[in-house]
Protein backbone atom coordinates (compact mmCIF):
# COMPACT_ATOMS: atom_id res chain seq x y z
CA UNK A 1 0.00 0.00 0.00
CA UNK A 2 2.62 1.89 0.83
CA UNK A 3 4.65 2.25 -2.14
CA UNK A 4 2.11 1.21 -4.91
CA UNK A 5 -1.42 2.05 -3.70
CA UNK A 6 -2.83 4.55 -6.38
CA UNK A 7 0.76 5.13 -7.33
CA UNK A 8 2.16 3.07 -9.45
CA UNK A 9 1.15 -0.96 -11.31
CA UNK A 10 2.84 -3.39 -9.40
CA UNK A 11 2.78 -7.25 -11.25
CA UNK A 12 3.05 -9.96 -8.42
CA UNK A 13 4.32 -13.18 -9.80
CA UNK A 14 2.23 -16.24 -7.42
CA UNK A 15 0.39 -13.76 -6.05
CA UNK A 16 -1.71 -16.36 -4.88
CA UNK A 17 -0.28 -19.91 -5.68
CA UNK A 18 -2.70 -22.66 -6.75
CA UNK A 19 -5.32 -20.59 -7.16
CA UNK A 20 -8.93 -21.91 -8.65
CA UNK A 21 -11.57 -19.92 -10.76
CA UNK A 22 -14.47 -19.16 -8.28
CA UNK A 23 -16.91 -20.20 -10.57
CA UNK A 24 -16.23 -22.48 -13.53
CA UNK A 25 -17.23 -21.44 -17.29
CA UNK A 26 -20.24 -22.83 -17.63
CA UNK A 27 -21.61 -21.06 -13.87
CA UNK A 28 -20.33 -18.13 -15.15
CA UNK A 29 -22.46 -18.40 -18.62
CA UNK A 30 -25.49 -19.39 -15.92
CA UNK A 31 -25.08 -16.11 -14.13
CA UNK A 32 -24.67 -14.02 -17.72
CA UNK A 33 -28.25 -15.55 -18.25
CA UNK A 34 -29.50 -14.02 -15.24
CA UNK A 35 -31.29 -10.58 -15.43
CA UNK A 36 -30.20 -9.59 -11.93
CA UNK A 37 -26.77 -10.02 -13.05
CA UNK A 38 -24.70 -7.08 -14.88
CA UNK A 39 -22.77 -8.93 -17.83
CA UNK A 40 -21.03 -7.58 -21.27
CA UNK A 41 -20.20 -9.40 -24.57
CA UNK A 42 -16.89 -8.20 -26.31
CA UNK A 43 -16.28 -9.26 -29.74
CA UNK A 44 -13.60 -8.37 -31.96
CA UNK A 45 -14.65 -10.55 -35.26
CA UNK A 46 -12.83 -9.03 -37.94
CA UNK A 47 -10.96 -6.59 -36.37
CA UNK A 48 -14.44 -4.62 -35.27
CA UNK A 49 -15.01 -4.14 -31.96
CA UNK A 50 -18.59 -4.87 -30.34
CA UNK A 51 -20.22 -4.58 -26.86
CA UNK A 52 -23.60 -6.22 -25.62
CA UNK A 53 -24.94 -6.13 -22.67
CA UNK A 54 -26.13 -8.92 -20.88
CA UNK A 55 -28.38 -11.24 -19.60
CA UNK A 56 -27.45 -13.54 -22.58
CA UNK A 57 -29.27 -16.91 -22.95
CA UNK A 58 -26.66 -19.78 -23.26
CA UNK A 59 -27.61 -19.87 -26.85
CA UNK A 60 -26.46 -16.20 -27.71
CA UNK A 61 -22.79 -16.53 -26.34
CA UNK A 62 -20.72 -17.34 -29.10
CA UNK A 63 -19.25 -20.28 -29.27
CA UNK A 64 -16.51 -21.37 -27.23
CA UNK A 65 -14.56 -22.46 -30.22
CA UNK A 66 -14.45 -18.96 -31.31
CA UNK A 67 -11.79 -16.72 -31.42
CA UNK A 68 -11.51 -13.25 -29.95
CA UNK A 69 -14.55 -13.07 -27.60
CA UNK A 70 -15.24 -11.93 -24.31
CA UNK A 71 -17.81 -12.33 -21.73
CA UNK A 72 -17.78 -9.88 -18.17
CA UNK A 73 -19.25 -10.59 -15.32
CA UNK A 74 -20.05 -7.55 -12.70
CA UNK A 75 -20.64 -8.18 -8.54
CA UNK A 76 -20.14 -11.94 -8.93
CA UNK A 77 -19.27 -11.49 -5.12
CA UNK A 78 -23.11 -10.70 -4.45
CA UNK A 79 -24.33 -13.88 -6.20
CA UNK A 80 -21.67 -16.57 -5.30
CA UNK A 81 -20.01 -17.21 -1.89
CA UNK A 82 -16.81 -18.33 -3.48
CA UNK A 83 -16.32 -14.95 -4.84
CA UNK A 84 -17.27 -12.77 -2.23
CA UNK A 85 -14.49 -15.08 -0.11
CA UNK A 86 -12.00 -14.57 -3.05
CA UNK A 87 -13.04 -10.50 -2.72
CA UNK A 88 -12.45 -10.96 1.27
CA UNK A 89 -8.70 -11.51 0.78
CA UNK A 90 -9.04 -8.01 -0.81
CA UNK A 91 -10.20 -6.46 2.53
CA UNK A 92 -6.38 -5.23 3.46
CA UNK A 93 -8.12 -2.14 1.72
CA UNK A 94 -10.88 -0.76 3.81
CA UNK A 95 -14.78 -1.92 3.05
CA UNK A 96 -14.86 1.92 2.64
CA UNK A 97 -13.10 1.27 -0.71
CA UNK A 98 -13.71 -2.00 -2.42
CA UNK A 99 -16.30 -2.44 -4.93
CA UNK A 100 -16.67 -5.90 -6.74
CA UNK A 101 -15.36 -8.92 -7.98
CA UNK A 102 -15.58 -9.19 -11.82
CA UNK A 103 -14.67 -11.99 -14.06
CA UNK A 104 -14.16 -12.16 -17.49
CA UNK A 105 -13.85 -15.27 -19.95
CA UNK A 106 -12.41 -14.67 -23.09
CA UNK A 107 -11.34 -17.07 -25.77
CA UNK A 108 -7.86 -16.86 -27.90
CA UNK A 109 -7.01 -13.72 -29.24
CA UNK A 110 -10.12 -11.76 -26.75
CA UNK A 111 -10.38 -8.95 -24.83
CA UNK A 112 -11.61 -5.33 -24.22
CA UNK A 113 -9.01 -3.23 -25.94
CA UNK A 114 -6.92 -0.91 -24.81
CA UNK A 115 -7.98 1.55 -22.59
CA UNK A 116 -7.65 2.83 -19.12
CA UNK A 117 -10.07 2.99 -16.17
CA UNK A 118 -10.71 5.63 -13.50
CA UNK A 119 -10.60 3.32 -10.45
CA UNK A 120 -7.95 1.27 -9.17
CA UNK A 121 -8.12 -2.43 -9.93
CA UNK A 122 -5.98 -5.95 -8.83
CA UNK A 123 -6.47 -8.15 -11.73
CA UNK A 124 -6.02 -11.67 -11.05
CA UNK A 125 -5.36 -14.45 -13.35
CA UNK A 126 -7.27 -17.64 -12.27
CA UNK A 127 -7.46 -19.96 -15.44
CA UNK A 128 -5.08 -19.87 -18.50
CA UNK A 129 -2.87 -16.88 -19.46
CA UNK A 130 -2.85 -13.46 -20.64
CA UNK A 131 -0.33 -11.29 -22.44
CA UNK A 132 -0.97 -7.56 -20.52
CA UNK A 133 0.54 -4.74 -21.77
CA UNK A 134 0.45 -1.75 -20.15
CA UNK A 135 1.75 2.08 -20.35
CA UNK A 136 1.67 5.28 -18.61
CA UNK A 137 0.78 7.09 -21.64
CA UNK A 138 -0.45 10.82 -21.12
CA UNK A 139 -2.73 10.70 -24.32
CA UNK A 140 -5.97 8.78 -22.75
CA UNK A 141 -7.98 10.25 -25.67
CA UNK A 142 -10.61 7.51 -26.63
CA UNK A 143 -11.64 6.39 -29.88
CA UNK A 144 -15.26 7.86 -30.79
CA UNK A 145 -16.20 5.77 -33.18
CA UNK A 146 -16.71 2.44 -31.02
CA UNK A 147 -19.36 0.99 -27.89
CA UNK A 148 -16.55 0.94 -25.77
CA UNK A 149 -13.80 2.76 -24.69
CA UNK A 150 -10.97 2.09 -26.27
CA UNK A 151 -7.99 4.25 -27.04
CA UNK A 152 -6.49 6.22 -30.06
CA UNK A 153 -3.38 5.75 -29.70
CA UNK A 154 -1.85 2.80 -27.49
CA UNK A 155 1.75 3.07 -26.14
CA UNK A 156 2.80 0.18 -24.31
CA UNK A 157 5.68 0.28 -22.64
CA UNK A 158 5.65 -3.13 -20.28
CA UNK A 159 4.52 -6.19 -21.44
CA UNK A 160 3.81 -9.91 -19.57
CA UNK A 161 2.55 -12.75 -19.79
CA UNK A 162 0.02 -14.11 -16.62
CA UNK A 163 -0.05 -17.27 -15.29
CA UNK A 164 -2.91 -18.37 -12.59
CA UNK A 165 -1.84 -17.69 -9.41
CA UNK A 166 -0.24 -14.24 -11.27
CA UNK A 167 -1.73 -10.45 -10.54
CA UNK A 168 -1.00 -7.14 -11.60
CA UNK A 169 -2.27 -4.42 -9.88
CA UNK A 170 -3.10 -1.07 -11.68
CA UNK A 171 -3.58 2.54 -10.40
CA UNK A 172 -6.23 4.68 -12.27
CA UNK A 173 -5.45 5.67 -15.62
CA UNK A 174 -3.25 3.19 -16.31
CA UNK A 175 -3.14 2.23 -20.03
CA UNK A 176 -3.79 -1.53 -20.25
CA UNK A 177 -4.85 -4.42 -22.91
CA UNK A 178 -5.23 -7.91 -21.77
CA UNK A 179 -5.29 -10.56 -24.20
CA UNK A 180 -5.96 -13.65 -23.57
CA UNK A 181 -3.20 -16.64 -24.74
CA UNK A 182 -5.77 -19.11 -25.29
CA UNK A 183 -9.05 -20.08 -23.58
CA UNK A 184 -8.82 -17.52 -19.67
CA UNK A 185 -9.97 -16.42 -17.13
CA UNK A 186 -9.00 -13.41 -15.06
CA UNK A 187 -10.71 -11.51 -11.75
CA UNK A 188 -10.73 -7.90 -11.29
CA UNK A 189 -11.18 -6.63 -7.75
CA UNK A 190 -12.49 -3.63 -8.25
CA UNK A 191 -12.69 -0.17 -6.01
CA UNK A 192 -14.90 2.60 -5.45
CA UNK A 193 -14.25 6.35 -5.26
CA UNK A 194 -17.14 8.63 -5.90
CA UNK A 195 -16.62 11.55 -6.95
CA UNK A 196 -16.33 14.92 -4.92
CA UNK A 197 -19.49 16.29 -6.40
CA UNK A 198 -21.43 13.11 -5.61
CA UNK A 199 -19.84 13.03 -2.21
CA UNK A 200 -21.33 16.85 -2.02
CA UNK A 201 -24.50 16.40 -3.29
CA UNK A 202 -25.23 13.11 -1.32
CA UNK A 203 -24.37 14.86 1.99
CA UNK A 204 -26.55 17.52 1.25
CA UNK A 205 -29.64 14.93 0.96
CA UNK A 206 -28.78 13.32 3.50
CA UNK A 207 -28.80 16.10 5.54
CA UNK A 208 -31.74 17.38 4.64
CA UNK A 209 -33.71 13.88 4.74
CA UNK A 210 -32.73 13.81 8.31
CA UNK A 211 -33.41 17.58 9.05
CA UNK A 212 -30.36 18.43 10.34
CA UNK A 213 -30.23 21.64 8.28
CA UNK A 214 -33.88 22.63 9.35
CA UNK A 215 -34.65 25.36 11.63
CA UNK A 216 -37.09 26.15 13.96
CA UNK A 217 -40.69 25.93 12.19
CA UNK A 218 -41.39 29.10 13.69
CA UNK A 219 -38.82 31.04 12.15
CA UNK A 220 -39.97 32.55 9.01
CA UNK A 221 -38.36 35.30 7.29
CA UNK A 222 -38.93 38.71 7.78
CA UNK A 223 -38.46 41.84 5.86
CA UNK A 224 -39.38 45.28 8.44
CA UNK A 225 -37.31 47.52 6.15
CA UNK A 226 -38.91 46.70 2.59
CA UNK A 227 -39.83 49.82 0.82
CA UNK A 228 -42.18 49.98 -1.65
CA UNK A 229 -41.37 48.67 -5.38
CA UNK A 230 -41.76 49.58 -8.96
CA UNK A 231 -39.82 46.90 -10.07
CA UNK A 232 -42.19 44.08 -8.40
CA UNK A 233 -40.38 41.14 -10.66
CA UNK A 234 -37.10 41.47 -9.00
CA UNK A 235 -36.05 39.93 -6.62
CA UNK A 236 -34.54 42.19 -3.69
CA UNK A 237 -31.39 41.71 -3.00
CA UNK A 238 -32.06 42.08 0.25
CA UNK A 239 -33.88 39.07 0.79
CA UNK A 240 -30.94 37.40 -0.95
CA UNK A 241 -28.62 39.05 1.46
CA UNK A 242 -30.77 37.81 4.30
CA UNK A 243 -31.45 34.14 2.84
CA UNK A 244 -27.46 33.93 2.33
CA UNK A 245 -27.02 34.54 6.23
CA UNK A 246 -29.75 32.14 6.69
CA UNK A 247 -27.74 29.07 4.94
CA UNK A 248 -24.48 30.26 6.34
CA UNK A 249 -26.02 29.24 9.84
CA UNK A 250 -26.44 25.51 8.19
CA UNK A 251 -23.62 24.14 9.96
CA UNK A 252 -22.16 20.23 10.19
CA UNK A 253 -19.89 18.37 12.33
CA UNK A 254 -17.60 15.17 11.92
CA UNK A 255 -20.57 13.20 13.62
CA UNK A 256 -23.10 14.19 10.60
CA UNK A 257 -20.21 13.60 8.51
CA UNK A 258 -18.86 10.40 10.03
CA UNK A 259 -23.02 8.89 9.41
CA UNK A 260 -23.53 9.92 6.49
CA UNK A 261 -20.87 8.22 5.26
CA UNK A 262 -21.75 4.97 7.15
CA UNK A 263 -25.75 4.83 5.87
CA UNK A 264 -23.87 5.90 1.94
CA UNK A 265 -21.05 3.55 1.40
CA UNK A 266 -23.41 0.60 3.39
CA UNK A 267 -26.03 1.01 1.25
CA UNK A 268 -26.84 -2.23 -0.92
CA UNK A 269 -26.48 -1.57 -4.71
CA UNK A 270 -29.65 -1.07 -6.64
CA UNK A 271 -29.90 -4.83 -7.77
CA UNK A 272 -29.79 -6.17 -4.26
CA UNK A 273 -32.26 -8.25 -2.98
CA UNK A 274 -32.01 -9.77 0.24
CA UNK A 275 -33.50 -13.28 0.87
CA UNK A 276 -35.14 -13.61 4.43
CA UNK A 277 -35.13 -17.31 5.80
CA UNK A 278 -38.12 -18.99 4.12
CA UNK A 279 -38.95 -20.53 7.70
CA UNK A 280 -37.11 -18.65 10.17
CA UNK A 281 -36.08 -19.57 13.78
CA UNK A 282 -37.93 -17.96 16.44
CA UNK A 283 -35.19 -16.24 18.89
CA UNK A 284 -34.98 -18.63 21.50
CA UNK A 285 -33.90 -21.07 18.60
CA UNK A 286 -31.99 -18.61 16.53
CA UNK A 287 -29.82 -18.13 19.79
CA UNK A 288 -29.44 -21.59 20.46
CA UNK A 289 -28.74 -22.68 17.15
CA UNK A 290 -26.00 -19.60 16.96
CA UNK A 291 -24.48 -20.68 20.56
CA UNK A 292 -23.81 -24.02 18.33
CA UNK A 293 -22.85 -22.52 14.85
CA UNK A 294 -21.86 -18.96 15.35
CA UNK A 295 -23.22 -16.30 12.64
CA UNK A 296 -21.56 -15.24 9.45
CA UNK A 297 -23.15 -12.11 7.20
CA UNK A 298 -24.69 -12.57 3.65
CA UNK A 299 -22.46 -12.34 1.40
CA UNK A 300 -24.12 -9.11 0.18
CA UNK A 301 -24.31 -7.17 3.80
CA UNK A 302 -22.33 -4.02 3.87
CA UNK A 303 -21.93 -3.45 7.85
CA UNK A 304 -19.20 -0.92 8.92
CA UNK A 305 -18.50 1.39 12.06
CA UNK A 306 -16.74 4.59 13.71
CA UNK A 307 -16.51 5.65 17.05
CA UNK A 308 -20.55 5.77 18.01
CA UNK A 309 -22.83 4.31 15.32
CA UNK A 310 -22.70 0.67 13.47
CA UNK A 311 -23.94 0.92 9.82
CA UNK A 312 -25.58 -2.43 8.44
CA UNK A 313 -26.94 -2.00 4.96
CA UNK A 314 -27.80 1.21 5.09
CA UNK A 315 -29.23 2.00 8.32
CA UNK A 316 -27.37 3.20 11.81
CA UNK A 317 -27.41 1.13 14.96
CA UNK A 318 -26.16 3.73 17.98
CA UNK A 319 -23.46 1.67 20.05
CA UNK A 320 -24.89 3.55 22.82
CA UNK A 321 -27.82 1.44 22.28
CA UNK A 322 -26.53 -1.71 22.05
CA UNK A 323 -24.16 -1.46 24.62
CA UNK A 324 -20.31 -1.72 25.36
CA UNK A 325 -19.65 -5.52 25.59
CA UNK A 326 -21.60 -6.14 22.44
CA UNK A 327 -19.29 -3.21 20.67
CA UNK A 328 -16.60 -5.54 20.95
CA UNK A 329 -18.22 -8.20 19.10
CA UNK A 330 -20.35 -6.53 16.62
CA UNK A 331 -17.05 -4.85 15.72
CA UNK A 332 -15.54 -8.12 15.32
CA UNK A 333 -18.38 -9.38 13.25
CA UNK A 334 -17.89 -6.41 11.03
CA UNK A 335 -14.25 -6.92 10.50
CA UNK A 336 -13.94 -10.89 10.14
CA UNK A 337 -17.81 -10.79 8.95
CA UNK A 338 -18.08 -13.53 10.95
CA UNK A 339 -18.83 -14.24 14.75
CA UNK A 340 -17.67 -17.56 16.00
CA UNK A 341 -19.67 -19.90 18.44
CA UNK A 342 -17.90 -19.06 21.54
CA UNK A 343 -18.02 -15.41 20.93
CA UNK A 344 -21.84 -15.33 20.64
CA UNK A 345 -22.44 -17.48 23.36
CA UNK A 346 -20.75 -14.61 25.65
CA UNK A 347 -23.07 -12.14 23.50
CA UNK A 348 -26.23 -14.07 24.53
CA UNK A 349 -27.04 -12.70 27.51
CA UNK A 350 -27.52 -9.15 26.24
CA UNK A 351 -31.06 -8.90 25.08
CA UNK A 352 -30.46 -6.29 23.15
CA UNK A 353 -28.13 -7.50 21.15
CA UNK A 354 -29.32 -11.26 20.13
CA UNK A 355 -32.63 -8.85 19.78
CA UNK A 356 -30.83 -7.03 16.89
CA UNK A 357 -28.96 -9.86 15.91
CA UNK A 358 -32.02 -11.93 15.38
CA UNK A 359 -33.77 -9.01 13.56
CA UNK A 360 -30.62 -9.00 11.14
CA UNK A 361 -31.23 -12.81 10.97
CA UNK A 362 -35.06 -12.30 9.77
CA UNK A 363 -34.10 -9.82 7.24
CA UNK A 364 -31.66 -12.08 5.73
CA UNK A 365 -28.80 -10.19 6.45
CA UNK A 366 -27.00 -12.47 8.18
CA UNK A 367 -27.06 -15.98 8.83
CA UNK A 368 -25.94 -18.89 11.31
CA UNK A 369 -23.10 -21.28 10.66
CA UNK A 370 -19.68 -21.05 9.59
CA UNK A 371 -18.23 -18.60 6.93
CA UNK A 372 -19.54 -20.05 3.38
CA UNK A 373 -17.49 -19.82 0.00
CA UNK A 374 -13.76 -20.94 1.47
CA UNK A 375 -12.69 -24.19 -0.23
CA UNK A 376 -13.49 -26.66 2.20
CA UNK A 377 -17.10 -25.40 2.43
CA UNK A 378 -17.88 -26.23 -1.00
CA UNK A 379 -21.82 -24.92 -0.66
CA UNK A 380 -23.14 -23.21 -3.24
CA UNK A 381 -24.32 -20.16 -2.06
CA UNK A 382 -26.12 -18.70 1.37
CA UNK A 383 -29.58 -20.47 0.07
CA UNK A 384 -28.50 -23.56 1.29
CA UNK A 385 -27.18 -22.41 4.07
CA UNK A 386 -30.49 -20.95 5.15
CA UNK A 387 -32.31 -24.19 4.79
CA UNK A 388 -29.50 -25.71 6.55
CA UNK A 389 -29.86 -23.50 9.74
CA UNK A 390 -33.87 -23.88 9.46
C1 LIG B 1 -10.75 -8.13 -18.67
O1 LIG B 1 -10.75 -8.81 -17.65
O2 LIG B 1 -10.79 -8.63 -19.79
C2 LIG B 1 -10.71 -6.64 -18.61
C3 LIG B 1 -10.33 -6.09 -17.32
C4 LIG B 1 -9.76 -4.71 -17.48
O3 LIG B 1 -8.95 -4.45 -18.34
O4 LIG B 1 -10.09 -3.81 -16.70
CO1 LIG C 1 -9.31 -2.16 -17.47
Amino acid sequence: MRRYWQKKPLLIRQAIPDIEAPLGRDELFELAADDAVESRLVTHFRQRWQMEHGPFAADKLPSPGKRAWTLLVQGVDLHDDRARALLDRFRFVPDARLDDLMISYATDGGGVGPHFDSYDVFLLQVHGKRRWRIGRQRDLSLRADLPLKVLQHFEPEEEWVLEPGDMLYLPPHIAHDGIAEGECMTCSIGFRAPSEAELSAQFLYYLAERGEASKPRDALYRDPKQEAVSLPAQLPGALIERVGSILASVTWGSRDIAAFLGAYLSEPKPSVFFEPPAKPLNEAQFIRRASQHGVRLDRRTNLLYDTRNLYINGEEERWSEVGNAAKKWLSELADRRFLDAKRFVTLSDEWSVTALLHEWYRAGWIQVGPPAGKPEHASKGSREGVAKAG
